[in-house]
């Protein structure tokens, strides 16, 4: 039972003003209640303390809104999101829940938390994911079995962050057919340039993959962020039908394979795919007969489509890797050659690949790339390659432009990536195929930035960008990360210092794959 104390309050209709904010809420989608039993009343106002300096709001409720009070009354306390224990038990936090929960029927119950999810989060300065160990869980028969007349327990659901950028996200994960349905309609609304869309369906088929549990029921939905009206009737649809009639018909209709054909081709974006289509072209067959409105590059992407829409595999990314390297070393000793992109998130698979070319005495890089190519060239290997120069100059000025595509000196390419021979009949076997790679120069101390610029992935590095904008006032970008107030950038050695600068809990690659 609670103490009378609390009881009376939690009763009482003024129980919302038993939140203490702090003076301006970092974090809104983070409510702690600090539970009492092992923590005693001085760690505990002194960890309230802390808290509200940090930004957090700490609810000194714990209850659901009261029906009978008046609107809003019991708002602050519903809210709770994180509950925060300290020398307690897996054991005895689940029946202080249950006790809880026999007093409040109905509450989703949010996670049980040690303190260290709260000693991480205060030194991280921002609450960071909720792992495994943070949180106290009996093992399954010790449970409190579903209550039947409860919404199903989500047992993330309130600790949720908002930025992919600040959960892990991995490549495999437990929704991928709700996540799947979501991305098509995110990428028919870009197709019809409705970028807010685009980023809705994105972002909250990005929350999906995130999730360390399948969705089976829609309650589990509740608190998530980014699941708006029509992300949430998607979802509704797929798990009481199994298919989504919206979905279906966007998949079968003339416009998006249309539009999806063409913005597979190289060179080929969906501007360009639109004019097409509105100009009745909708097949491959039809472009080729018009070959003097293409691009060298699309014509170069036509000429190679089918090798080029078939992914690449791992082995051949590590077959180029191989060869890039050797070419760009004999080019310049000291050289090095990174494999970014989808593939350092740990695909087994990509449209293409991509990588990023150093060398730590800064501006020995310059030249390197045109030699590169000449040595490839030179074995036949190259089949199209478009360089672009480098146009970097004022490194502050360059770290100001978070929306324009980075200024390294790069060359979009097709490589011939030649094929071991396998079985007996070398013959039948091609002896060859056409790989889309993107080398990309950087200076030795952009060198993180761009890094995590290219590791993608696109969501990720999207999120990560509006998170160091609206959250901290920086600008980020795969040239820097800038105070715009101070006028000043960040020097860094690694990913994990850009990281460290944003107040983010470091993810590696492999959970980048938002
Ligand atoms: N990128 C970039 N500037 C570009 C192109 C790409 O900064 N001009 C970044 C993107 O943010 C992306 C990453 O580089 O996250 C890799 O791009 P891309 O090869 O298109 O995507 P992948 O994630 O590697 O996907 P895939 O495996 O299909 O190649
Ligand atoms: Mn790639
Ligand atoms: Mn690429």
């Amino acid at each position: 039972m609670l103490p009378k104390r609390r009881r009376a309050r939690a009763r009482s209709p003024g129980a919302a003003a038993a939140c203490s904010t702090p003076s301006s809420v970092l974090f809104p989608d983070v409510a702690i209640y600090l539970a009492e039993p092992r923590m005693g009343r001085s760690r505990r106002s002194f960890l309230t303390r802390l808290a509200l300096s940090k930004g957090f709001r700490v609810l000194d409720v714990y209850r659901c809104s009261a029906p009978e009070g008046p609107a809003g009354a019991g708002v602050a306390s519903s809210e709770v999101t994180h509950v925060v224990m300290e020398q307690t038990s897996a054991e005895e936090a689940v029946c202080w829940q249950e006790q809880e929960a026999t007093l409040h029927p109905g509450c989703p119950c949010p996670a049980l938390l040690d303190i260290t999810w709260f000693t991480e989060s205060m030194a991280a300065g921002q609450p960071v994911p909720v792992e495994g160990r943070h949180r106290l869980e009996v093992p399954e028969p010790r449970k409190r079995p579903p209550n039947p007349v409860a919404p199903a327990p989500a047992p993330a659901a309130a600790v949720m962050p908002a930025y992919a950028c600040q959960r892990s996200t991995p490549l495999m994960h437990h929704n991928s057919s709700l996540s799947e349905a979501l991305e098509t309609l995110a990428e028919a609304a870009g197709f019809e340039g409705s970028e807010g869309r685009l980023l809705s369906f994105r972002r909250a088929a990005s929350v999906l993959k995130a999730l360390p549990w399948p969705v089976t029921e829609l309650s589990q939905l509740q608190g998530l962020p980014h699941f708006g009206e029509h992300s949430t009737s998607v979802i509704q649809e797929l798990l009481e039908r199994g298919v989504c009639e919206e979905v279906e018909r966007v998949r079968c209709s003339e416009r998006y394979r249309t539009m999806k054909l063409f913005t597979q081709i190289f060179g080929v974006g969906v501007k360009t795919a639109n004019q097409w289509y509105q100009e009745g072209l909708r097949t491959l067959d039809e472009l080729q007969e018009q070959p003097r409105r293409l691009t060298r590059q699309q014509q170069a992407g036509l000429q190679h489509h089918l090798d080029l829409c078939t992914p690449v595999g791992r082995p051949d990314a590590e077959a180029l890797q191989q060869l890039v390297e050797a070419t760009v070393r004999q080019a310049l000793p000291g050289a090095t050659v990174t494999l970014t992109g989808g593939f350092r998130r740990g695909k087994p698979q990509g449209h293409d690949v991509d990588f990023l070319i150093t060398h730590p005495e800064e501006g020995r890089e310059a030249g390197l790339l045109p030699s590169v190519l000449r040595q490839l060239q030179s074995q036949d290997l190259v089949l199209y390659h478009q360089h672009q120069r480098s146009r970097l100059g004022d490194p502050s000025r360059l770290a100001q432009q978070s929306h324009t595509m980075d200024a390294f000196e790069r060359s979009l390419c097709i490589l011939r990536l030649p094929l071991p021979s396998k079985g007996a009949d070398p013959e039948s076997q091609p002896a060859w195929k056409a790989v889309r790679v993107d080398l990309v120069v950087t200076p030795w101390s952009q060198f993180p930035f761009a890094l995590l610029g290219w590791t993608g992935s696109q969501l990720f590095e999207r999120e990560l960008r509006r998170f160091s904008r609206k959250e901290k006032g920086l600008c980020l970008n795969s040239h820097g990360l800038f105070d715009p107030e101070q006028r000043t950038c960040f020097h860094v050695a690694s990913e994990e210092d850009i990281f460290r600068h944003l107040g983010l809990t470091y993810l590696p690659p492999e959970q980048r794959n938002a």
